[in-house]
């Protein structure tokens, strides 16, 4: 079996051929989306419970979208409706909740690791949603996803980070993923944004924006997360736009079929100009899209090893 996990926590666990698996699966799902009627009964009768006790647009929806068209039954909480408010623990909350008989926790937390510790405490799966500023699977997942269908693989390609590396789970998944598919990343931030030991990750480093768009297959664009930054790292959100923002005076020296990315939110004229956000190789929209799909895969997947 191509997959048999109980749990989806994070991409650096992940085998080539489970990668592998549930894009391919994600590709075939994604036709459920464009149907009339946009629902297969694959989950009838299975409980998936959201915990996002972190902010989320897409993310929350689109796995609540993906676990309404695969026919499951949806629950969501969130911290400032949940009785963490009257002190309950997020771990007396999940074992509550799994009294209940749920099949699958969807859990976003601030604190990395989250996901990992309940996944050891209950016997129901969970699937990380994003913890601190460890791992986002799912975000990695539809990324490699939208690449591949625009570039038709994910391997011998030059992908660049730019941004708030440090503080960003998207762009760690993301460097797992991509160099176990065969990509070269290349970080391009300030040096207060770039977390140590990247070098050992496969990762190369450019000082300069200008030195490594010529060569990028790919651009993946990160917001400045200041909701974890503990001090102030930047002189001024302006000078980091000169410097490091994506805007089409730069994007001039880009390869003509280069992949604008960015997984949300966006700050417009700060790590990402307008024109090149709304412009032609942005495939921001499309990896929302993929969202979707990714999602059912996982799903689907974690679903069906339930008991
Ligand atoms: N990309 C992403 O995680 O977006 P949300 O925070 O809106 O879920």
């Amino acid at each position: 079996m191509p997959f048999q996990r109980k749990d989806l926590l994070g991409i650096r666990d992940l085998e080539v051929h489970e990668i592998e698996h549930i894009l391919e699966l994600a590709f075939s799902l994604k036709e459920i989306n464009s149907r009339t009627i946009k629902k297969v009964p694959t989950l009838r009768g299975k409980t998936v419970i959201h915990l996002f006790y972190e902010a989320s647009t897409r993310t929350r929806t689109s796995f609540d979208i993906a676990a309404k068209r695969l026919s499951a039954d949806t629950f969501s909480i969130t911290a400032s409706t949940s009785s963490l408010t009257k002190g309950e623990t997020f771990l007396d909350t999940v074992k509550n909740l799994e009294a209940m008989k749920p099949d699958i926790f969807i859990i976003r937390h601030s604190a990395s690791g989250t996901p990992h510790r309940i996944a050891q405490r209950t016997p129901v799966a969970v699937i990380n949603a994003g913890d601190g500023m460890h791992e986002h699977p799912s975000q990695a997942l539809l990324d490699m996803m939208t690449i591949r269908q625009f570039k038709g693989r994910l391997d011998g390609l030059n992908v660049l980070i730019v941004g708030d590396i440090a503080h960003s789970r998207v762009a760690r998944s993301n460097i797992w993923g991509l160099t176990k598919m065969g990509s070269r990343v290349i970080a391009c931030a300030p040096r207060t944004l770039l977390p140590p030991h990247l070098e050992s990750l496969g990762v190369q480093v450019a000082s300069r924006l200008e030195e490594a768009i010529p060569h990028a297959d790919v651009i993946m664009v990160l917001r400045l997360q200041k909701e974890r930054q503990e001090q102030k790292l930047l002189p001024s959100l302006r000078e980091y736009a000169v410097q490091f923002g994506v805007n089409a005076q730069r994007l001039s020296h880009a390869k003509k079929d280069v992949l604008i990315m960015h997984p949300g939110p966006i700050n417009r004229g700060v790590e990402i100009s307008p024109d090149v956000a709304d412009g032609p190789h942005a495939v921001i929209l499309d990896q929302v899209t993929n969202g979707v799909a990714v999602r059912m895969a996982l799903l689907y997947l974690l679903g069906q090893n339930q008991p």
